[in-house]
């Protein structure tokens, strides 16, 4: 049997590319047609590429794509996407993994991106390199046959239907508006938007092809079922609150369907458009981006903080040196942050900083669930105050 040492870890060449596509298919049981090889080739490029090899055999490969993602207050930071992550299924538990990730982690680190992102396939498997659940996502089914909207709801006045070759021109601006101010998302590349409007038959999961209504400020692209009297929502972007109340009272208005199926941001006001606010109804709730800070201290001063504060945090890395001891004082939302010797306020693991970084999980939970230990309960109130976000972030789109 090989021994661990007898795999090489090396990044890709151009001649790799098969061996990727061979062994992706057979972890996530999709074979990758030509279009879509071609177009992770465009996201990416074969130096971003870490494989593992047996002798003359590929056994496991992760790579990045170079983006950029909004942070709370809207600053653009650098980022790392991690993904096409596998490790053949007759090499796996042997330590592949870690050494893929090491090698490729102290790429990125050298690279020099504050922010590494990704998203998981199993929730057990990226704390241990310091990734923590960034975004949630709701997936709600909306009755829409006894959808009533409250008085008070703006009036439909702007939101046309349109067709593909309209929608090509007009939603990538629109999208981009709305992934400046929101925290979470992250910039969609040409070749993602080409992909979309290509609507390939792979791409339709048995739905038809995509539908597409818009308002100068926000738009829907959607799918109906062929066999069940359904409507799957691909993307719901609103860049002010009147465009999303409008787009929800002209999606909810399309008779001759019952349901309508779409995923969320956690605290979006559709149930309170609604007369009824039981009607939305959450089937299942997961997280989206993960996040690991590469930087804490680029990465804390990039974004804006509720208050100002001052706390020291204790940060441990156990799977590189991001960690340390550092003094965070915040004045008019932005933060200074440098190292320190004092005795931390509050100290944490580094996947629980990531989890906090975009707002979404509050200090307050990780303390109870003994994952964040504070010198007191007003240490506590201050870190866990300072994080908090107006609106919950939202992952732009899955890579
Ligand atoms: C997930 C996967 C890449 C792991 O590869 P691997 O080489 O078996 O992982 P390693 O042996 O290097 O394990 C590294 C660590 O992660 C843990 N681990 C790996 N996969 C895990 C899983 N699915 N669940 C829980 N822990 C996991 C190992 O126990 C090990 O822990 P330790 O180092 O702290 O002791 C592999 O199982 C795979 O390809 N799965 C299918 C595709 C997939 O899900 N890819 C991830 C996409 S986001």
């Amino acid at each position: 049997m090989t021994t661990d040492d007898t795999i090489l870890i090396r990044t890709a060449t151009d001649d790799d590319w098969n061996a990727v596509a061979l062994l992706d298919a057979h972890a996530f049981g999709e074979h990758q047609n030509s279009e879509d090889l071609a177009e992770t080739q465009i996201l990416t490029s074969s130096k971003h590429v870490v494989m593992a090899w047996d002798g003359e055999t590929p056994v496991g490969v992760a790579m990045h794509f170079p983006m950029s993602v909004t942070v709370p207050g809207g600053a653009q930071v650098e980022a790392s996407g991690v993904s096409w992550v596998s490790v053949a299924p007759t090499h796996r538990r042997r330590g592949i993994l870690r050494r893929m990730f090491t090698e490729q982690h102290r790429k990125l680190d050298a690279a020099g991106a504050p922010l590494s992102l990704l998203t998981a396939s199993e929730a057990t498997i990226y704390g241990r390199f310091g990734y923590g659940p960034a975004t949630e996502e709701h997936s709600v089914v909306l009755d829409r046959r006894f959808a009533q909207f409250h008085p008070g709801v703006p009036p439909v006045t702007g939101v046309r239907l349109i067709e593909s070759a309209e929608a090509s021109t007009l939603l990538p601006d629109i999208y981009h508006r709305w992934q400046r101010a929101t925290a979470g998302a992250q910039p969609k590349p040409p070749i993602r938007w080409e992909r979309f409007f290509a609507d390939r038959e792979n791409r339709r999961h048995g739905l038809t092809e995509l539908f597409f209504i818009a308002h100068v400020d926000g738009y829907v692209a959607y799918r109906r079922s062929p066999t069940e009297s359904k409507i799957v929502v691909q993307e719901f972007i609103a860049v002010t609150d009147e465009a999303y109340a409008e787009l929800w009272q002209v999606l909810a208005g399309i008779d001759l369907v019952d349901t309508i199926e779409v995923e969320q941001a956690p605290d979006e006001a559709l149930p309170f458009l609604l007369t009824n606010n039981r009607l939305p109804k959450v089937t299942s709730h997961h997280d989206a981006l993960w996040c690991r800070i590469m930087d804490v201290k680029a990465a804390l001063e990039a974004r804006t903080y509720s208050v100002d504060a001052q706390f020291v945090l204790g940060v441990e890395d156990p799977f590189l040196d991001a960690g340390g001891t550092f003094e965070v004082t915040i004045s008019g939302g932005s933060a200074v942050v440098t190292r320190t010797d004092a005795a931390p306020d509050a100290t944490l693991k580094l996947d629980v900083l990531s989890a906090l970084y975009f707002g979404t999980h509050s200090a307050t939970r990780f303390a109870a669930a003994s994952r964040l230990w504070a010198r007191d309960k007003e240490a506590l109130h201050t870190v866990n105050i300072a994080f908090a976000t107006d609106r919950a972030s939202v992952m732009g789109w899955g890579f």
